[in-house]
C-alpha cells in the first residue's frame, strides 16, 4: 500500500487527521505490505501510537507496546511541576510510581541532570515497556510494595499518575482507549480517586523531609483529592493550565 493509498482508507474509515497519520505510518512501516498492516490496525481502532511503537511526549520519544497506556498531552503539566520541584533538591530521587510506558520519568530525567529514577507498575506489559525506556530500576507489583525498602523517606519527587477516571465514566471514554488501554490503567473507582487514596495513605513515610508528591485529577475531584491529602498529614496545593485542560494536586511532607 502507497502513502496515498493509506490516506484514502484511512479516510474510509473515519480518521479524522487521514493525512498526518498516513505519514506517521508510513515512516514506521518497512516497506509497502508493512504498511498496509498498520492501517489496518489503526482502521481497527488500535490508537497510533501503539501501533507504530511510540508517542512523542514532553520532549522525549517514548517507545510503546500494544496494552500499555498512551502518554497524554496534559500531563506535560505533571511533567513540568516535577522538572522545577527535582530543580530544587540536591541529589533528587525521583520516584515514576503507576508508571505505565515509563513516559512521565524519561522526560523528567532528560530535563534535569542527575537524578536518580525508579518506577514501578502492576501491569507486566507496562512494566516491560518501561524498562524498554528507561532501562534499570523498573519495579513490578502493587503500589509501594514494588519499591526497593531503602528508598522509604528518601523521595524527593514522587509522580503517581494513578488511574482516575470515576468507574460510571469508563463507558463516555473514547473507544481507543475503552477497548486498548487495560482497564486497571483508567478505573479509579466510584470517585476516581481509590488508587490516589492508597497512595496517599503511604506517600508520607516514603517522601523525604519537604518531598512532594503530584498527581493529576479532574476538576470535579479537587476538594475531595485537598481532603484526602490533608487527611494524611501532607499540605496539598493544585496548578491548573488551562491550554492542557490538565490539574495536578501536590502533597508536600
Ligand atoms: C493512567 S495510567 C498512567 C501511566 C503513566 N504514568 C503515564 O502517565 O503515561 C495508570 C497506570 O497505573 C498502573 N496501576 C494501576 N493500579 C496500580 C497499582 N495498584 N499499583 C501499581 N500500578 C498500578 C496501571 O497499570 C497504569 O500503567
Amino acid at each position: 500500500m502507497t502513502e496515498e493509498e493509506a490516506i484514502l482508507r484511512l479516510r474510509a474509515a473515519g480518521c479524522v487527521f487521514a493525512e498526518d497519520e498516513a505519514a506517521v505510518l508510513a515512516g514506521a512501516a518497512d516497506g509497502e505490505r508493512a504498511l498496509a498492516a498498520l492501517v489496518e490496525r489503526r482502521c481497527a481502532g488500535e490508537p497510533l501510537e501503539q501501533v507504530v511503537g511510540f508517542a512523542d511526549f514532553g520532549g522525549v520519544r517514548v517507545r510503546l507496546r500494544p496494552g500499555v497506556f498512551v502518554p497524554r498531552v496534559r500531563s506535560e503539566l505533571l511533567v513540568r511541576v516535577a522538572v522545577e520541584e527535582a530543580g530544587r533538591h540536591t541529589d533528587p530521587l525521583v520516584v515514576d510510581l503507576c508508571c505505565g510506558s515509563g513516559a512521565l520519568g524519561l522526560a523528567v530525567r532528560e530535563k534535569v541532570s542527575g537524578l536518580c529514577l525508579h518506577a514501578a507498575d502492576l501491569d507486566p506489559v507496562a512494566v516491560a515497556c518501561a524498562r524498554d525506556n528507561l532501562g534499570g530500576d523498573v519495579h513490578q507489583g502493587d503500589l509501594f510494595t514494588a519499591l526497593p525498602p531503602e528508598l522509604k523517606g528518601r523521595i524527593s519527587v514522587l509522580l503517581a499518575n494513578v488511574p482516575y477516571v470515576a468507574t460510571r465514566h469508563i463507558p463516555f471514554l473514547p473507544a481507543e482507549a475503552r477497548d486498548h488501554e487495560p482497564r486497571t490503567a483508567l478505573d479509579g473507582g466510584d470517585d476516581g480517586l481509590t488508587v490516589f487514596r492508597a497512595v496517599l495513605a503511604e506517600a508520607a513515610t516514603w517522601l523525604a523531609p519537604a518531598g512532594l508528591l503530584l498527581s493529576e485529577i479532574t476538576d470535579a475531584q479537587v476538594d475531595a483529592a485537598i481532603a484526602v491529602v490533608a487527611g494524611n498529614g501532607l499540605t496539598p496545593a493544585v496548578v491548573t493550565d488551562d491550554d492542557l485542560d490538565a490539574r495536578v494536586i501536590t502533597a508536600r511532607r
